[in-house]
């Protein structure tokens, strides 16, 4: 069995470490952040995150970062995802060349727009960077029931030693040589589950919901193929299955958040009872950048954008996105 190392202390890093853990690895947790290192020696818990699932003394627990890395076979980078830069700055001189490292946090970064693979890779030109994602709440993989979620690599060989790693009985890990496209559904469907939660609080029902994951799953699919990804891939556990979880979870703080904006709190007052970091607000900016880059027309995502960041009232933007010219439901399908 490997050495396996998590970097990130919060609930997705403990309920993989525990995953690998529970299939015979090697396991470390790492964390930059002093107070969380010392909370999970002392309670072998995250009690904010993660509360109810033990960490085993199997399982190291550290701050050094050179320690924690040293001879790992993989690590997981399960930062949120605006560290995840900061953390692959700090690798640089640690990791050998070829250094397996799968990204599990889920985002696109506004500046560059780069997805977390491609950050890892822009800090460290030399590692083979996997993505690991799909529907998996922390607080279900942590009570082991079953999940399932795909690994996009580069190569099959590291897909399948990925795949291997983390495989067990309420784990199924699939593979993909479609990586891009894996992370793009993971980022984007914040922003839906943003829109999702916002019909939540302003009360609407079923109806709206599925009208959001259906057209919202439109959107993400036609920029991901517009920046080279495959339908497929969308219409897999990364995409539509992680919107679907996403939009109809109480785990998922995005959809919180967004209930919260629609009853009628500001994003920062929302994200301030959320207490977490609401990555779809991030992603929605880069999102409605990268639609404008490709040409490609996401109503939604910029009716998202509308009502974080330029005061659009919740309901006005529903109006508007009801009221838009009659169309069809797929202009690409031709009448004989
Ligand atoms: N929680 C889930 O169910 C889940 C499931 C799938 C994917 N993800 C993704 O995994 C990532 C981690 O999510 P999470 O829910 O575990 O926690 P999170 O997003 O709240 O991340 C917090 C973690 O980031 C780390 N961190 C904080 N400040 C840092 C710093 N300055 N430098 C380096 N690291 C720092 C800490 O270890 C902290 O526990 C996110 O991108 C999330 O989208 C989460």
């Amino acid at each position: 069995m490997s050495k396996i190392t998590v970097l990130g202390g919060g609930g997705w890093a403990i309920a993989l470490a525990m995953v690998l853990n529970d299939n015979g690895h090697n396991v470390t947790i790492w964390s930059a952040v002093n107070r969380e290192v010392e909370a999970l020696k002392t309670h072998r818990e995250n009690k904010i995150s993660l509360p109810g699932v033990i960490i085993p003394e199997t399982v190291e627990i550290t701050n050094d970062l050179k320690s924690a890395v040293n001879g790992a076979e993989i690590i997981v980078m399960a930062v949120a995802s605006s560290f995840v830069r900061s953390t692959s700055k700090l690798l640089k001189d640690l990791i050998p060349n070829g250094q397996i490292i799968v990204d599990v946090a889920k985002g696109i970064e506004d500046d560059t727009f780069n997805t977390m693979t491609e950050i890892i890779e822009d800090e460290l030109p030399n590692c083979d960077a996997v993505a690991l994602s799909g529907p998996s709440h922390a607080e279900e993989v942590g009570r082991k029931i079953p999940t399932a979620v795909v690994v996009g690599a580069t190569t099959k060989e590291t897909a399948v030693k990925v795949q291997d790693a983390f495989s067990n009985h309420y784990f199924r890990v699939y593979v993909s040589p479609d990586r891009k496209s894996i992370e793009l559904g993971g980022a984007l469907k914040n922003v839906i589950a943003l829109a999702a939660g916002i019909s939540d609080g302003l009360g609407f029902g079923d109806n709206t919901k599925a009208l959001l994951i259906t057209r919202g799953m439109k959107e993400i699919s036609l920029l991901g193929t517009a920046m080279g990804g495959h339908t497929r891939t969308f219409n897999g556990l990364s995409g539509i299955g992680d919107l679907i979880v996403t939009c109809d979870s109480k785990h998922s703080r995005n959809r919180r958040a967004g209930v919260l904006i629609g009853q009628g709190y500001s994003l920062e007052e929302a994200v301030k009872e959320v207490n977490m970091v609401v990555e779809g607000a991030v992603s929605a900016k880069a999102a409605l950048n990268l639609s404008k880059k490709y040409h490609v027309d996401m109503p939604l995502t910029e009716a998202v954008n509308d009502v974080l960041f330029n005061g659009k009232k919740p309901l006005d933007a529903v109006n508007e996105l009801m009221n838009r010219d009659n169309t069809s439901e797929h202009v690409d399908l031709l009448w004989k």
